[in-house]
């Protein structure tokens, strides 16, 4: 099974929004289902660089649509992206670099953060974005 399952609560009906969910929570999956199948450092690594990416350029989509529409909960939203992106680029540093391998404590610790993330300040921001004509 998944680690995460798509649910409606996920759906901001915001197109770009669910489609780089969708897509961010199909690479956690994908992490998870390979750390499962016991699979060596360079697929894991190659699966974790292509998290990283796809985080940034999602979290990078948010905070331009944000800016355009002059969102007041810009500052709060930017900070918890913050938080994640260096967590992220920190641990592809040690994965690279150390012997820290991708383990379920990780994957259990994006899941929980990603759930709360796209549940709470992405289904603000969705809202917020449909009403300023961004479908
Ligand atoms: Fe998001
Ligand atoms: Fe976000």
């Amino acid at each position: 099974m998944p680690l995460i399952l798509w649910k409606d609560s996920f759906v901001t009906k915001v197109k770009f929004l669910d489609e780089e969910h969708e897509m961010l929570i199909g690479i956690v999956n994908e992490l998870h289902f390979s750390m499962l199948a016991g699979k060596g450092k360079p697929v894991m690594g190659e699966v974790l660089g292509l998290l990283v990416n796809h985080t940034k350029k999602h979290f990078d989509n948010e905070e331009a649509h944000m800016r355009k529409t002059k969102y007041t909960g810009y500052y709060t939203h930017l900070q918890e992206h913050q938080y994640l992106l260096k967590y992220l680029t920190d641990f592809h540093y040690s994965f690279n670099n150390t012997q820290v391998i991708v383990s379920i404590e990780l994957l259990d610790f994006l899941r929980d953060w990603l759930l709360h993330h796209i549940e709470h300040l992405d289904m603000q921001l969705g809202c917020y974005l449909l009403d300023h004509g961004v479908s």
